[in-house]
């Protein structure tokens, strides 16, 4: 099995982006600990970031193909993409949303999701941990959807 690690806007300036906010790991670091935790767990892992939202679109569209799960940070588009979350309803693949930072803490702009209500799991405010308790629980899910 597969998985696609989708990370959205600014998410490339991990480790220099507001680092009071979203600490100092960098996306490189991200990637490679998402994907150490996959392959822990017998999991492939690819992972794809872009600033723009077809380019996203896009990706969740290809994972349909040879993806079997999708653990996603759409960043900003979180809160405005309508587009994003028909792609996830396309695909229909089951995935786990992330974000680093407690965005319940944060704006009220950020307090709405486009994807939760898809989401097998929502995790947030557990830092770039969260990308690793993201895997675990889609590793657990698609087991269960494999018994
Ligand atoms: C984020 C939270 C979003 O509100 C913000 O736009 C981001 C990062 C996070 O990981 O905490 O770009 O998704």
């Amino acid at each position: 099995p597969r998985l696609l690690l989708l990370n959205g806007p600014n998410l490339n300036l991990l480790g220099t982006r507001e680092p009071e906010v979203y600490g100092s790991a960098t996306l490189q670091d991200v990637e490679d600990l998402a994907r150490t935790t996959a392959e822990s767990l017998g999991l492939e892992l690819r992972a794809v970031q872009s600033n723009s939202e077809g380019a996203l679109v896009d990706a969740v569209q290809a994972a349909r193909e040879d993806c079997d799960g999708v653990v996603v940070n759409a960043g900003a588009y979180t809160h405005t993409s309508i587009a994003l979350r028909d792609a996830f309803a396309s695909v229909a693949l089951p995935f786990v949303e992330v974000h680093v930072s407690n965005v319940h803490a944060r704006e009220e702009f950020r307090h709405h999701s486009y994807l939760a209500a898809l989401a097998s799991a929502v995790i947030v405010g557990a830092g770039v941990q969260g990308y690793v308790f993201a895997v675990q629980r889609l590793a657990s899910v698609l087991a269960e959807a494999d018994t």
